[in-house]
């Protein structure tokens, strides 16, 4: 079924200039880039992004990442796409990542780990209406 799901290019990727490097996997994955902005997150849109994890020992870490440098958000949409982007991004750890993924290729660390993708259906649609209106998205 054709999906929406949303992306992350997070500030380790951005700093280092791989945003072009990042879209080439996705894009090879055969997702449709249908929305891109680079912005720079407020602690607000942070905390609000990563509400779930509140109670982590990571959190503030997690939120002093997000907002230490400017991040690409993306609306990815293909064939299952939610799923397929998970695939391309590769395990949370980059050490667990498979070959070829994004987070093997690139990701620095567990916290450093290059980008974010939805890990729903339900939390893609969350997660898409928190930075995009619809006109911005062009399928
Ligand atoms: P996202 O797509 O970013 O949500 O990653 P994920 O779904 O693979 O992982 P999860 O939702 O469990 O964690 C969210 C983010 O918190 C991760 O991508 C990391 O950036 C960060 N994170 C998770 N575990 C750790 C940890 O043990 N230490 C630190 N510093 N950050 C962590
Ligand atoms: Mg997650």
């Amino acid at each position: 079924m054709t999906e929406r799901t949303f992306s992350i290019i997070k500030p380790d990727a951005t700093r280092r200039n791989l945003t072009g490097a990042i879209n080439a996997l996705i894009e090879g994955a055969g997702l449709r880039i249908v929305a891109q902005r680079r912005i720079r997150m407020t602690r607000e849109q942070a905390e609000d992004f990563y509400d779930v994890h509140r109670e982590r020992p990571f959190y503030g870490e997690l939120v002093e990442f997000m907002t230490s440098a400017p991040v690409v958000v993306q609306v990815l949409e293909g064939p299952d796409a939610v799923a397929r982007y998970r695939a391309v991004m590769g395990a949370t750890n980059p050490a667990q990542a498979e070959e070829g993924t994004i987070r093997k290729l690139h990701a620095l660390s567990v916290g450093e780990n290059s980008v974010h993708g939805s890990d729903s259906l339900e939390n893609a649609k969350i997660e898409i209406a928190q930075f995009f209106d619809e006109d911005d998205i062009v399928g």
